[in-house]
């Protein structure tokens, strides 16, 4: 890998690479191990440009235990609010001897952007573009599907919500879809679907009791305010009625189907507690995952970086 921006149109033998490179950084408690010497020497620059708990904090876990050094830039009391351009901002990091950007950015391609604009020797990774794409999020869901369900062949899985506004929900349609899901279902009102959902490979459900029928996974997903148009957002109240996964809604799922988000949630919006802290919720599992499959993606883009001197190829895109 030389960059890792999406995981569309990605052959399936990397991503399952990507799962097989994290599962080995796991240990049998399920936590990521300790540390490994892979990226001594190495500068790994977290650029957040959009807020973020989970993927912000578990990259720079994942940096540590991979042996670099980390710089969190504080964009927020960067030059970015002095009129530096971001290509000023990645110059001067670049001179600061970066080997990789991770980035998450309000507008999609920004990483594309960057990663087109650096040097050879620094790998990006994105971190969430936009609606666009926040593929290391989507490995450390299929990492997660995985550990629990054994594989993909034979499963269906239901991403329920705010789709439209998602990036999390169309890198996991492309990952299940590669990964070789039975059946991708999402569900949701019609004016929170994707316009281009009927060329996603995906079945669509307005209704959940019909949606949930049957699915050995729910991928719950949160209304993404900020990036919705004001006349499209339902009340809280109606959409939890319709659309909130409460035990009720889960009995039409398999018994034994397990419950994700991406994070963060919004309880009584798209999940009650019940569901959300009950035994089928694998949500903090996620989590955890989340530090070895970052473990394993930066790794790979690094070491793709140094198998490859003249940085040719696909770019990992
Ligand atoms: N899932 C996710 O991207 O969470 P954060 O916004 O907290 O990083």
């Amino acid at each position: 890998l030389r960059h890792f921006l999406s995981v569309e149109h990605l052959p399936r033998s990397l991503l399952e690479d990507i799962l097989d490179t994290a599962a080995s950084f796991v240990d049998v408690g399920g936590r990521a191990i300790k540390k490994v010497p892979l990226l001594r020497g190495k500068t790994v620059v977290n650029l957040f440009f959009e807020s973020s708990t989970r993927t912000r904090s578990t990259f720079e876990l994942a940096a540590k235990r991979l042996s670099a050094d980390v710089l969190n830039l504080d964009i927020a009391k960067s030059a970015t609010s002095k009129g530096e351009t971001l290509l000023d901002t990645l110059r001067n990091l670049e001179a600061m001897a970066a080997d990789m950007f991770v980035v998450r950015h309000q507008d999609s391609g920004a990483p594309f952007f960057i990663a087109n604009e650096v040097t050879p020797r620094v790998a990006v990774i994105n971190a969430g573009d936009g609606r666009h794409a926040h593929p290391t999020q989507a490995m450390l869901d299929m990492y997660t599907i995985r550990h629990y369900k054994g594989g993909f062949a034979g499963l269906r899985v239901a991403i329920v919500g705010d789709i439209l506004h998602s990036r999390v929900a169309r890198s996991q349609i492309h990952a299940l879809n590669i990964l070789g899901a039975e059946e991708v279902r999402l569900i949701g009102p019609r004016t929170l679907l994707p316009t281009d959902v009927e060329q996603l490979g995906v079945t669509v459900f307005t209704d959940m009791a019909q949606g949930l029928k049957d699915v050995d996974v729910v991928i719950m997903l949160r209304l993404q305010k900020e990036r919705m148009d004001s006349a499209l957002l339902p009340s809280e109240g109606e959409f939890f009625r319709l659309y909130g996964l409460n035990n009720e809604k889960l009995r039409h799922a398999r018994p034994d189907a397990i419950v994700m988000h991406p994070g963060p949630i919004n309880r009584g919006v798209e999940i009650a507690s019940e569901v959300a802290d009950g035994p089928r919720s694998v949500i903090l599992n996620q989590v955890t995952f989340g530090i070895a499959v970052r473990m394993a993606v930066m790794s790979m883009t690094i070491s793709g970086q140094e198998s490859n001197p003249d940085h040719g190829g696909d770019h990992g895109r």
